[in-house]
């Protein structure tokens, strides 16, 4: 961190000594206050629920600028790396800070490829859940469980565990999510097949049976290999800094993972292309376009509790760059599966443009998020609604591991422990006689 030219003087009103707080410089965006001075200096601690103002971290991996629609994995653009790179370089990139040349992208290929399957008796582990369990409970039990069958890489202060835990994470999340998909739908697990790409081994995982030949179809292939990059990171979001307040604890890997699995479940977070795509469904079933005017009165409508699912973002104050490229990915896929007058890609893009103009969601800044079609090309593959977070998880594996190593390195990282302002009872005794 670099010391700003800037200092911050924090004064109060009832004459208390004001105070000098230093300030940091990133390479980009918002300068910080550091204020980890001033309960000592002052008593006090500050308030911010929700972390609309407070950096929990410095970090090198992801940079989002919210305003310009901007996203950045180690400072190349989205856009770029979606175009030009496959999800394991991209992996690749995020652990490494570089992305591979030629040889370090073929090992990194192999390594991955080497660790694909999971220990035979994770399958019994499996068993023990109801066949029409949700997939996030399945996954979050599952990698949680990893724990117990790789023990010798839970040791999350040893930099060598913490490397066969991130290659075994990512090498094995396609395996489990399609064993939690294949388990729902009671057909036998797909063994790996390693001469496949990784999205084309997960699509044979999905979708193969032991009956006949499964032919990996490259347009969906690339797809799925976008889909996994769009997701692959995203700073400091929920799911991430409860990995990294996990992780704080010193916990193995695998359970700081299985902790960020659980937070991305909620449908504000990762759940939201879950109900992203069963909101479009309702409104299908209710008449689709013609019905699309009634529903946005019922979300501007503050006391219906229905909000535009896919919209908004706490960062994005622009048209988040996934969502552009995901709408892209979603055109070429339904061309390729002849699905081109999909009726709820045409009701997403009405509902796009409708709120793009609506008032409402231009004075607040609304925009499509990464959710709000992400869910029509997932459903357009074949992968059921339910599993859509299931796969933003296998996806978010590489940053939440990234995100996770890089705070175990910082020497200035201590134990997450976040302070309160208490408003419950003072001090009093229990009553003798009840
Ligand atoms: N539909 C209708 N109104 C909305 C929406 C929406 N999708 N999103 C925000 N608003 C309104 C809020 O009601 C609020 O209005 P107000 O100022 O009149 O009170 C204003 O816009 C600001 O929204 P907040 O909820 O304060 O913004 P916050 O940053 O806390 O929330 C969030 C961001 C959770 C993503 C929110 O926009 C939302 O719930 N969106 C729908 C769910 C969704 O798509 N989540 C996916 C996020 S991306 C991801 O995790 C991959």
């Amino acid at each position: 961190m670099k010391l700003a030219d800037n200092k911050a003087t924090l004064s109060f009103s009832n004459g208390s000594p004001s105070v000098e707080l230093p300030v940091y410089q990133g390479t980009i965006g918002p300068d910080v206050i550091d204020i980890r001075k001033l309960y000592a200096q002052t008593d006090m601690f500050t308030y911010d629920p929700g972390f609309l103002s407070t950096a929990s971290c410095q970090s090198a991996i992801t940079y989002i600028d919210g305003d310009k629609g901007e996203l950045l994995y180690r400072g190349y653009p989205i856009e770029q790396l979606a175009t030009n790179c496959n999800y394991l370089e991209t992996c690749y990139l995020l652990l490494n800070g570089e992305l591979p040349d030629a040889a370090q992208k073929a090992d990194f290929e192999k390594l991955v490829t080497n660790h694909t399957m999971v220990n035979e008796q994770m399958q019994f582990f499996l068993r023990g859940f109801r066949r029409d369990a949700h997939p996030m409970a399945v996954l979050t039990g599952l990698v949680g469980g990893l724990s117990a069958f790789y023990h010798d890489s839970t040791d999350i202060n040893n930099p060598e565990h913490r490397q066969i835990s991130a290659i075994r994470l990512i090498a094995k999340m396609p395996t489990l999510v399609s064993m939690a998909y294949k388990y729902g739908v009671g057909q036998p697990y797909q063994y790996p097949q390693n001469n496949l790409s990784y999205a084309g081994n997960f699509l044979r995982m999905m979708f193969g049976n032991p009956c006949e030949e499964y032919k990996v179809n490259p347009v969906i292939e690339r797809a799925m290999d976008r889909i996994f990059i769009l997701h692959a990171d995203h700073e400091q979001n929920a799911s991430t800094s409860t990995v990294r307040l996990c992780g704080s604890s010193g916990t193995n890997p695998f359970a700081a993972i299985a902790a960020g699995v659980a937070c991305l479940w909620g449908p504000a977070h990762g759940g939201a292309n879950e109900a992203c795509l069963n909101m479009l469904e309702d409104i299908q079933r209710m008449g689709g376009v013609a019905k699309v005017g009634e529903f946005m009165e019922k979300v501007k409508d503050k006391t219906s509790g229905v909000k535009l699912m896919g919209f908004g973002h706490r960062v994005y104050k622009n048209y988040d760059p996934r969502a552009k490229l995901m709408q892209e990915t979603c055109n070429e896929v339904l061309a390729a599966l002849g699905l081109e007058n999909d009726p709820l890609f045409k009701l997403a893009k009405e509902l796009e443009k409708i709120a793009l103009e609506d008032e409402y969601f231009v004075s607040r800044k609304l925009y499509p998020n990464v959710d709000f079609y992400s869910g029509i090309v997932q459903r357009a593959i074949g992968i059921p609604v339910n599993l859509f977070t299931g796969i933003f998880a296998l996806a978010r594996t590489v940053g939440w591991i990234a995100q996770l190593n890089e705070m175990i390195s910082d020497p200035e990282y201590k134990i997450g422990r976040p302070r309160q302002l208490y408003t419950g009872s003072v001090r009093r005794d229990v009553p003798t006689k009840r």
